[in-house]
């Protein structure tokens, strides 16, 4: 991946591209951005989605390539000619009856088109009884931040609570150098998942299973995947301490704020030299309010840490964010 702060690439086929493998819809396009899309940038763009071999193996969902080619023809076709194979793949998804899945997958790109992440998901808020079945905002402002500031990572023990599908541990699996990564939830369909997303993504690791969880290894990475409830401080391996421990969007349910709490200061106590970072989209201000009071009991210092500007990653920027540093006061 490409060093620095650059800020996302401001080419129009790039820009499609990443709307339309990471499925957003939210996407307009300038009339100079039409304008710019000749035949041969067209071409490029259809090359480097419908007929991309990604594509074929992990496909969108078809109501999503529906809407979104529909969208991008109805640009175009005002203003230039519309490549065949718009019509042509839009017809062909309209002979496919009843998508009964509702798993899809979606392709996160980074700066570079070749740095890509591919994530099996739902749109679903909740399924199943648990949120952590879809990529939430928080989990991709989360990784860009820590691609910002890959240097903190760097020969660290990271610990993610509440992992979800995984994007921001397998984010920080494929692009930064940690010593280790354990990614960690309580429910047993998003484990499932978040190890499906694990061999997607890093087919060349070796797993091995003790104690029914898996673990993914080379000679340079290791990603373990444990159970890890909040409620059960039981299932934290007495042995394991963590350098750092990250979470997104787990400060959303009052009932957890205790035991997640509580989660946390065991790893302080393990480890006080411990850095935890959790970022949070803000829905409900007295919720995180609360969360930051109930910090207040384990004896830590809480800053804001200042999210960095979509510069690897899109994310929305309206939402009202915040990522906590949290250390042990000294
Ligand atoms: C809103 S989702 C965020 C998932 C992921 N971090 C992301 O941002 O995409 C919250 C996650 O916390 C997990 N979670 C909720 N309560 C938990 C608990 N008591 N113990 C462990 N994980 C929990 C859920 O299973 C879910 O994966």
């Amino acid at each position: 991946m490409a060093e620095g702060n650059k800020s996302i690439k401001n080419d129009v086929v790039h820009k499609l591209v990443k709307n339309f493998l990471s499925g957003n819809l939210k996407y307009d396009l300038t009339q100079d951005e039409i304008n710019e899309l000749s035949l041969d940038k067209q071409e490029m763009f259809l090359q480097s989605t419908i007929h991309s071999p990604l594509y074929k193996q992990y496909p969108l969902k078809v109501e999503f390539c529906r809407l979104f080619f529909k969208k991008l023809i109805k640009y175009l076709d005002q203003y230039s000619e519309v490549h065949d194979d718009m019509y042509e793949f839009i017809c062909s998804l309209m002979k496919i009856k009843n998508e009964e899945n509702t798993f899809c997958y979606r392709h996160y790109i980074f700066q570079n088109l070749n740095d890509i992440i591919t994530i099996k998901e739902t749109n679903n808020m909740v399924i199943n009884g648990t949120t952590g079945m879809k990529t939430w905002e928080a989990a991709i402002m989360l990784s860009d931040w820590m691609l910002c500031n890959k240097e903190l990572f760097h020969n660290k023990r990271l610990l993610e609570l509440g992992s979800g599908v995984g994007f921001t541990g397998i984010t920080i699996g494929k692009f930064c150098s940690s010593k280790s990564i354990t990614l960690t939830d309580c429910h047993s369909d998003v484990l499932n998942l978040l190890v499906e997303n694990i061999k997607i993504n890093f087919p060349d690791l070796q797993k091995t299973t003790t104690l029914q969880f898996p673990s993914f290894k080379n000679e340079h990475k290791v990603i373990d995947v444990i159970k890890l409830d909040w409620h059960c401080l039981e299932d934290i391996d007495v042995n394991y301490y963590p350098d750092i421990v990250i979470g997104a969007d787990i400060v959303y349910d009052p009932s957890i704020l205790l035991p997640l709490c509580s989660v946390l200061d065991t790893f302080f106590n393990r480890n006080p030299h411990l850095q935890v970072y959790i970022a949070s989209v803000i829905r409900n201000e007295d919720t995180f309010n609360q969360f930051t009071k109930v910090l207040d009991n384990i004896n830590v210092a809480v800053d804001k840490v200042v999210p960095s500007e979509c510069v690897f990653l899109n994310w929305d920027k309206e939402m009202k964010r915040c990522i906590l540093k949290i250390i042990k006061k000294t």
